[in-house]
């Protein structure tokens, strides 16, 4: 079996170990895509189940996390692949199979992953991961919960500490401030110590002051360009003519990151600050300390969508509006309906 590895902003294929001659394939649940296109595409069926290779642990998921690069991918955003394929980036679950020199685990711990973008499988009921992305799952939340955090998370996290070096004492301006990146930014940014000011529609004031931010600014009625000057830091989760605005809040020598498309070098040099745009990198050491910081209440998930992974397709439609409340969650394994997050 081949699954697509990407490479670039192009597609190629690794192989993937087989049950031995003579057993039969086991199989699971997943939703799987045969043809690009809209949430319309995504089908749920029977896969054959992966075998962990070297290095690899077999999670039994039980909740995975939506974020919109899985429907950039349905769409085709990363070039050509090779059908059938499952996405799916962030896993919470239980280790079910140690592959051969996978070391870190054992087979019940309970954890949560940032699957490679270039294998992905989150939309099912098994997936193999290389333990080196892995991490133990934060213990006061449950799987629904920690499935939210990885991809997100660690976008925050690399955009602001490894990036954009934000410090004790400066100030940030978060675009997005509400989203799945930004409800994290703002948490994140607050615990280092910095002043935080976020955009965000009306609705979500209240819920962004709660999450700690200084100042929320409403992106609909009002420039931030004329309330917000000499930021230390801009975190840009939102592109198009909001980074145009952004470069002259930034004082000289501070610092635009990005998460949606890169700083024109000419506006950097006019303005006299850095900038740079990366996509986040799976990393179990940097998941465990946000698992640490979760469990110490210094960092909070907000799951405001529960859809079962058989509604895979409306969990695209509701990310696809862009204007999400934090993460989407598919339950993978079902919790008690009673449960205050699911939604009907
Ligand atoms: N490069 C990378 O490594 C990387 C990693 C993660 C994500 N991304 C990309 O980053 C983007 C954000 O990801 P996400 O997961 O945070 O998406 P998301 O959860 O869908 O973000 C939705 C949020 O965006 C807010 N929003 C929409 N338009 C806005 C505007 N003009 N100003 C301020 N806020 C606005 C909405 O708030 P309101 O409802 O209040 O409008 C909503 O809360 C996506 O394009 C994603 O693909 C890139």
């Amino acid at each position: 079996m081949t699954l697509p590895l990407l490479v670039g902003t192009g597609l190629v294929f690794f192989s993937v170990p087989q049950p031995a001659a003579g057993q039969p394939a086991a199989t699971m649940h997943a939703v799987r895509i045969h043809q690009f296109g809209g949430p319309e595409v995504l089908t749920y069926e029977q896969a054959p189940r992966p075998v962990p290779a070297t290095g690899e642990v077999l999670i039994r998921i039980h909740a995975a996390g939506v974020n919109p690069v899985d429907w950039k991918i349905v769409k085709g955003g990363f070039g050509a692949g090779k059908f059938p394929m499952i996405v799916g980036y962030d896993v919470s679950g239980v280790v079910d199979t140690l592959g051969e020199a996978a070391t870190r685990f054992r087979t019940g711990d309970e954890v949560f992953a940032y699957l490679p973008l270039q294998s992905g499988g989150g939309y099912a009921e098994y997936v193999c991961a290389p333990e080196m992305v892995v991490s133990a799952k934060p213990k006061t939340i449950d799987h629904v919960h920690a499935a939210a955090v990885p991809l997100a998370a660690l976008t925050a996290w690399q955009a602001l500490f490894d990036t954009a070096k934000l410090e004790k004492g400066q100030t940030v301006l978060i675009h997005g401030g509400a989203g799945g990146v930004g409800h994290f930014a703002v948490q994140l940014a607050k615990w280092r110590g910095a002043t935080v000011i976020t955009t965000a529609s009306a609705p979500n004031h209240e819920f962004l002051k709660e999450l700690g931010a200084d100042q929320v600014i409403d992106y609909k009625t009002q420039k931030f360009e004329d309330v917000v000057k000499d930021v230390d830091v801009v975190f840009d989760t939102v592109g198009g003519e909001t980074r145009e605005r952004s470069y002259g809040v930034i004082k000289k020598g501070g610092f635009f990151v990005s998460i949606v498309g890169p700083p024109a070098p000419d506006k950097l040099k006019e303005h006299g600050i850095r900038g740079k745009a990366f996509l986040v990198q799976p990393n179990g050491a940097q998941l465990a300390e946000i698992a640490a910081l979760i469990d110490s209440g210094a960092l909070k998930p907000t799951v405001s969508h529960v859809f079962p992974l058989d509604q895979a397709g409306k969990a695209h439609e509701q990310s696809q509006t862009g204007h999400t409340r934090g993460k989407i969650v598919l339950e993978v394994v079902p919790r008690s309906e009673e449960s205050p997050t699911r939604k009907p």
